[in-house]
Formats: structure tokens, C-alpha cells, sequence
């Protein structure tokens, strides 16, 4: 069957993303142990965990922007080269790391453009716009000029530019005023309806019950629980998640 073939709604086999065992160092400090996160096509799965349990390390191993000493790294039925951050984007992959970091010197364009390098070029899509009305009035300022919660909505657009299957987000509500947060959360529900496949490491509760389907939590650098949300019980929450 070709892709084209495929009608809306059917899903593709094998998941989206399968991460397997993965080991990974600090210097001497063994930081992932045996840790691994699986998000089946169209999915919306939230990564959880408390402050330094190893989320964001386990998102830069799935990037490539951090080498394991063992794992296996999935996305449809290709293996992810490790070492290859710039190849995640080319297989379809969207990447809005924690902090944001866009680059605050450089306009709201051209922090939209380097969105599109990976594919070589071309225009910004006009998605990015009617998904972020406010990036096309602020197009010509600095990134650095934009508000906490614009510079996250220039992140997430700079994700999808370059037409992503997948699109990871490690904690974009992290220092956001509550409107935007739930603005956010609307865009990341409607992405993943339109057929995006999300993976979202999120601390707030209720924003992360709200947006995902399914849960995958971490402790101390292991994978001890996944489910789906709505049987993220009490139990778990106090054992794994509350500080
Ligand atoms: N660049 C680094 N060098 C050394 N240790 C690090 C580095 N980044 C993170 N760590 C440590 O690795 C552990 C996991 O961090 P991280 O993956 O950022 O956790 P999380 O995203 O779950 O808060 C923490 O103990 C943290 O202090
Ligand atoms: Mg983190």
C-alpha cells in the first residue's frame, strides 16, 4: 500500500517512537538506567517525573544531542542515529527544548527560519501563523523582545516549520503566565488531533491529565510506570510525582 493510499484516521503501523534501555553518563554519574518511552502513532504521551530524575537527559538522547552507552532509539521502523541532532528534524521530528532557547538577538523571522534549514529553505508556513497569529505581527522584532509566553509560542513554531510527524516539548508551560498556558495547551490538542504524534514532558498536573492520553513516569533515571492518564492514580501521583 502506497502512503498516499492511507486514508485520514487509519493509523500507520508500529509506533512512532520506541525507546528502549537507554544508559547514559554524566562524567562517572550514571544518570539513565535502562530508561525508555514509547509514543504509538497519534499519541499524545506525557513524560513525568520530579526536578533531576533525568526527562530532559532522556529528550537529548532521543534529539542526539547526547550520546547513551546503550540503548535503542526507534522512529517508525528507523533506527535514530546517535550524534545526529540535525537528521532528527529531516526524518520528522520537532524539538522545543526546555528554556526555550531562542535566540533572542536574531527577529522573529529569522528565528522561524532556522526552522527551516534542516529542509533546506523555503517559506515559513502559513500554519505557523494561524497557529500563532501574534509571531506574523511581531515578525520583524527581536525574539529577545518578545514576552515569556511569545517566546514559547516562537519555540513551538519553530518546531513545526519545518512540518514535523513528531514534536517533543519538554516543559512548555515552565514560567508561563496561566492564559498562555492554556492557549498552549489548546494548540498542543488540536496538533495532536490533526494526527501529530506528541511527546510532552510536563510537571503541572492538570495541564498534563488535560492534554495527554497517556502517561510514562520516571524516578532516579528509571522508567517505573506508564499508563494510560486516566488511570494515573493517587498512589502513583504521591509515590512519583508530588515533592
Ligand atoms: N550537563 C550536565 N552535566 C552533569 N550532570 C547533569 C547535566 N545535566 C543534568 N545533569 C544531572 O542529571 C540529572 C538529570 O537531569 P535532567 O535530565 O535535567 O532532569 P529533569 O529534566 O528530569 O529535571 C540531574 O541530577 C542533573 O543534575
Ligand atoms: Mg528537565
Amino acid at each position: 500500500m502506497t502512503v498516499a493510499a492511507v486514508t485520514a484516521g487509519e493509523a500507520p503501523a508500529g509506533p512512532a517512537l520506541n525507546v528502549s534501555r537507554v544508559n547514559q553518563f554524566y562524567g562517572q554519574s550514571h544518570t539513565l538506567w535502562d530508561a525508555g518511552v514509547v509514543v504509538p502513532p497519534g499519541a499524545c504521551v506525557c513524560l513525568m517525573g520530579r526536578n533531576g530524575v533525568g526527562k530532559t537527559t532522556l529528550l537529548k538522547v532521543i534529539m542526539g544531542l547526547l550520546p547513551p552507552t546503550s540503548g535503542t532509539l526507534m522512529f517508525g521502523d528507523k533506527p535514530l542515529a546517535p550524534k545526529r541532532p540535525e537528521l532528527r528534524a529531516r526524518v520528522g521530528i520537532g524539538y522545543v527544548p526546555q528554556g526555550r532557547e531562542i535566540f533572542p538577538q536574531l527577529t522573529v523571522e529569522d528565528n522561524l527560519r532556522l526552522g527551516l534549514t534542516v529542509k533546506g529553505g523555503g517559506e515559513i508556513p502559513a500554519r505557523v501563523f494561524e497557529l500563532f497569529p501574534v509571531l506574523r505581527k511581531m515578525l520583524g522584532r527581536r525574539g529577545g523582545d518578545l514576552s515569556g509566553g511569545q517566546q514559547q509560542q516562537l519555540a513551538i513554531g519553530r518546531a513545526l516549520a519545518s512540518g514535523p510527524a513528531l514534536l517533543i516539548l519538554d516543559e512548555p508551560t515552565e514560567g508561563i503566565q496561566p492564559n498562555i498556558v492554556h492557549e498552549i495547551g489548546d494548540i498542543i490538542i488540536r496538533l495532536n488531533r490533526e494526527g501529530l504524534s506528541v511527546l510532552l514532558v510536563e510537571q503541572k498536573l492538570p495541564f498534563a491529565r488535560r492534554v495527554a492520553d497517556t502517561f510514562c513516569i520516571m524516578d532516579r533515571g528509571h522508567t517505573v510506570a506508564e499508563g494510560k492518564m486516566a488511570d494515573l492514580g493517587d498512589d502513583l501521583v504521591r509515590r512519583h510525582l508530588v515533592v
